[in-house]
């Protein structure tokens, strides 16, 4: 008869665990709250974060520019840290920007994307020196009025929405009608009128979806951008000079999934460039990632508060909980609730192990950080931390919600 065993997590073998304790930046969790002087907090791992660029450096062919899309930690130490180790920073808004640009990121390598740019946004991002990845006719006047104003090059580039999905995404940014981008049919237009205004034209942009896990998807979408992208380039009023095929590369979440193979999407990637080298001699191919490069470098540590039993049913009740990590709470895109893998940080090696639910503080049966899950046991003053918590954490959740302080976050 075939063994049916229940999906488990990927291992969380990142951080060290010593003594029964998890270590962060080198230090035992418990020290680390006292040294950050609360809970809850996210800490970020410098170590984990170069670790994370050194293996794509490693898998990826060298001509392949690394942009760190600080949408997924735009933490200031993270951003200035990652400014020093990748080739550029995607920003999508002017708060963003302003991040990237005090964190020294050089402006010639900064690109900004994003639905709804303001023309405050637009104007500020000329004067900056960056790239704009247009998303709408309506910014092309703005650009060339700021152009014009303040006489420097509006630096462009389309997104472009394409007419396919990347397969398998957590979240799909491309394909079909959408608020991202640039249709298709309706690029040639936008590059014509970039040619009659002397908007300086310099290349594409396709995100097809994000949190994606199999590879063969990613290459997928990657060979298809670059097919687009090269058919574009014959109506273009410049040679290609940057062209971002997007990103995607997902990271286990949850309970059955595997890591991404990056092997298969560098040998993809190696055949690219080789074909760009020969079709768009001038052009630079760029992979655009927030997630990979973050997520598996941060815990999110909060503190158990409660401990109670309801009609047999152990609650664990932290200080923390939806309104500072809202995507481990489920709420944050997911259609169907799992839990993110979670352990009690000071008892990482407790025998006596029993099925609990982890909830935050807040009045709401949504602040879930694990539902039903087998731990060690565990008591009030214990520490709970949350992985895979370095992107989409403490900036993509409520904290106003309810009125609870607000968690603070260390680069370690
Ligand atoms: C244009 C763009 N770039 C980058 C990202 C980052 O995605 P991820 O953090 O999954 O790599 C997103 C995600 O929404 C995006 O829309």
């Amino acid at each position: 008869m075939k063994e049916t065993s229940k999906p488990v997590h990927a291992a969380m073998d990142a951080f060290a665990t010593a003594a029964g304790e998890l270590h962060v930046g080198g230090q035992p969790v418990t020290r680390l709250a006292a040294r950050v002087g609360q809970t809850p907090f996210y800490a970020y791992s410098r170590s984990l974060l170069r670790a994370r660029v050194a293996q794509l450096r490693a898998a990826l062919p060298p001509q392949i520019k690394l942009h760190y899309a600080m949408k997924a930690n735009p933490m200031p130490a993270v951003v200035q840290f990652m400014a020093g180790l990748v080739d550029g920073i995607d920003v999508a808004s002017a708060g963003e920007l302003k991040v990237a640009l005090d964190a020294g990121a050089n402006p010639a390598e900064v690109s900004f994307a994003g639905p709804g740019k303001r023309d405050i946004e637009l104007q500020q991002a000329v004067a900056a020196g960056v790239l704009v990845n247009v998303e709408s006719m309506r910014e092309l006047p703005v650009l060339a009025a700021a152009s014009q104003a303040l006489g420097l090059p509006a630096r462009v580039a389309v997104r472009v929405n394409p007419d396919f999905e990347l397969k398998g995404s957590g979240m799909k940014m491309g394909g079909g009608p959408k608020q991202f981008g640039v249709d298709v049919e309706v690029v040639p237009e936008m590059l014509a009128w970039m040619a009659r205004e002397g908007l300086a034209f310099e290349g594409f942009h396709l995100f097809a979806g994000s949190q994606n896990l199999r590879a063969e998807s990613i290459c997928e979408a990657q060979l298809k951008s670059y097919e687009l992208a090269l058919r574009l380039a014959a109506d273009a009023p410049a040679p290609v000079r940057f062209l971002n095929l997007g990103g995607g590369f997902g990271i286990p979440y949850f309970p059955g999934e595997q890591r991404l193979d990056l092997a298969p999407i560098g040998a993809n990637l190696a055949a690219l460039t080789e074909r760009a080298a020969a079709d768009l001699p001038q052009a630079h191919l760029v992979i655009e990632l927030g997630r990979y490069f973050v997520g598996e470098a941060g815990v999110y540590i909060t503190r158990i508060v409660d401990r109670k039993v309801s009609r047999g049913h152990t609650y664990l009740i932290t200080d923390g909980g939806l309104n500072h990590h809202l995507s481990a709470s489920g709420n944050f895109g997911q259609v169907i609730r799992k839990n993110y893998p979670v352990a009690i940080a000071n008892r990482m090696e407790g025998a006596e192990r029993e099925t609990v639910s982890v909830v935050g503080p807040l009045c709401t049966p949504l602040d879930l950080l694990a539902d039903r899950m087998e731990l060690p046991r565990a008591e009030v003053g214990d520490l709970v931390a949350v992985f895979q918590s370095g992107a989409y954490g403490a900036s993509a959740s409520p904290q106003a919600f309810l009125g609870h302080p607000v968690c603070v976050e260390v680069l370690v």
